[in-house]
């Protein structure tokens, strides 16, 4: 029987998930597996979810806007979509039973470890840069990876505080915008979670000269590959990581639960993204 997986979101044009799952599925030789973009309108959404298993799928990507519903449309999660409260991945137990995961924290952890080799989350505070999604995402992994201070930086800072309540963060503290200069120094790490930087956007303007060298500087916007922030970090010494590999690396447990195979992230899968990313 073919196992068939799909990424659901509104628009789901966009998503790379296709070209990352069916790379893996020619590469491991995985027989009878499919993997398909599925368009859901808002409306239907949690329906459509709690109904995949009929629509003849055993699994499924969540992406923006289904993240949250998704959650809400499952009875099984693992234990960082409750925290979340919000679903990226979704597979179907040994009993038959859907189960609701999320991997975007762990995605953004694997990305550093595998391309900032030396870097640690527990060498020093965090500093992170926005506080939607993918910030509380960011937010929980590190705290787990024993960072021993967040300090969150948004816009509106009653976003900050709400992100610091619900998912229960314990040492963290939210800086005011006007005062960047203060959340940067002594840090170990600086990650940018807002849509600053990207294509058609304006960069993000923050001054960088607080921050100590020996910081790591990341950005989970991945067009352009190389934002304004990351090539300001570059040029004052800082090492820097794109967010590519968080795109490419949450996709993994995903790809073990369905298909049984613990897939790599290489160079040829970076590339072959890459190509897509610009041919649209
Ligand atoms: P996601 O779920 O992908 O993380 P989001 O929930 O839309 O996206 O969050 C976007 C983040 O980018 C927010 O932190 C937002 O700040 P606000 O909470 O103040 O809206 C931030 N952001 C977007 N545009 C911005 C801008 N022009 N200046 C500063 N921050 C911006």
């Amino acid at each position: 029987m073919t196992r068939r997986v799909c990424v659901i979101g509104w628009p789901v044009a966009h998503s790379r998930s296709p070209v990352i799952h069916n790379h893996w599925i020619a590469e491991y030789g995985i027989e009878d597996a499919e993997y398909v973009r599925f368009a859901v309108a808002p409306d239907g959404a949690g329906e459509t979810i709690r109904n995949l298993q009929a629509l003849g799928y055993i699994g499924a990507n969540v992406t923006v806007p289904h993240k949250e519903v998704a959650f809400a449309a499952l009875g099984r999660h693992d234990a960082m979509a409750r925290r979340l409260k919000a679903v990226n991945t979704i597979v179907t137990l040994a009993d038959g039973c859907l189960e609701g995961r999320n991997t975007d924290g762990y995605g953004f952890i694997a990305n550093l470890k595998d391309r900032a080799a030396r870097w640690r989350a527990d060498k020093g505070p965090a500093v992170i840069l926005g506080a939607g999604g993918a910030a509380r995402a960011i937010a929980a992994a590190l705290e787990d990876e024993g960072a021993p201070e967040i300090r969150i930086v948004n816009r509106t800072a009653g976003r900050a505080e709400a992100l610091i309540e619900e998912i229960g963060l314990k040492s963290a503290r939210v800086i005011p915008a006007a005062q960047t200069a203060k959340a940067l120094e002594g840090a170990g790490l600086l990650v940018n979670t807002t849509t600053l930087g990207m294509k058609g956007e304006n960069d993000v303007e923050i001054d960088l000269s607080p921050l100590p060298q020996t910081a790591l500087v990341t950005d989970i916007v991945y067009t352009p590959l190389e934002t304004g922030l990351l090539r300001r970090a570059r040029e004052a010494g800082h090492e820097t990581v794109d967010g590519l590999g968080m795109l490419l690396h949450q996709a993994v447990p995903g790809f073990e639960a369905w298909f049984g195979v613990r897939p790599e992230v290489t160079d040829e899968l970076r590339r072959l993204v890459l190509a897509d990313i610009a041919g649209k």
